[in-house]
């Protein structure tokens, strides 16, 4: 069984779609919180996972969160990582310890309306500032570059006349949770043929 880490900061929503699909071969084996107030916290815990919680505010520099972060992982035996509504930047020195076994989930299409500065309701007011008239959810691994890395899934959607930041939210949220289980299936079933040899 691969171990998956779930890093959140906040409701979980997708942690609760992870949780609830069965995954062959791979197991959430700890859910990483940089909040410690995060309803997600308590998602995972009524599924008896394993917590952790980790706020960049009580190190002294990211290298010595990001160190920390990793020691936990290794004590967990972490083979992949999901961002699951994860609020903080991983460095490029962290990343490198995952390399393509760290996927992130985003509430548009990427190219567009993503990047630094891009997250929660911003993303959607700036997709309606700017007319598009179809916007979506995108996975995608984590590189060096915020949102930058190659995509693995997109799901889209025609925005209604009368849409709102808010309405659109709600639509996308529902499309992050069916693409972002499927994207972890397919990585932990990458994962396990690689380390079986091709
Ligand atoms: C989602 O829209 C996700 O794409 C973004 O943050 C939100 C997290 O929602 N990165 P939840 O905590 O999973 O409910």
């Amino acid at each position: 069984m691969l171990k998956v880490a779930v890093f959140v900061s906040g409701n979980g929503s997708n942690l609760e779609a992870l949780l609830r699909k069965k995954l062959r071969g791979g197991q959430i084996a700890l859910v990483v919180s940089s909040n410690p107030s995060a309803y997600a916290l308590l998602r995972a815990k009524s599924h008896q996972i394993p917590t952790q919680t980790l706020c960049r505010k009580d190190f002294f520099s990211q290298r010595e969160f990001e160190e920390e972060l990793l020691e936990l992982l290794r004590k967990y035996q972490i083979d992949c990582i999901v961002l699951a509504g994860f609020m903080l930047i991983l460095s490029p020195f962290f990343i490198q310890f995952f390399p393509k076994r760290i996927i992130n989930v985003h509430p548009s299409l990427i190219p567009s309306f993503c990047g630094e500065g891009f997250y929660g309701i911003r993303v959607h007011q700036a997709v309606l500032d700017y007319g598009v008239k179809v916007s979506g959810a995108s996975v995608h691994f984590v590189n060096e570059v915020v949102d930058g890395g190659e995509i693995i899934a997109q799901k889209a959607i025609n925005l209604s006349k009368n849409e709102t930041p808010q309405s659109l939210q709600k639509k996308i949220i529902k499309l992050e949770h069916q693409i972002l289980p499927k994207a972890l299936q397919t990585l932990i079933s990458q994962i396990k043929k690689e380390k079986h040899g091709k």
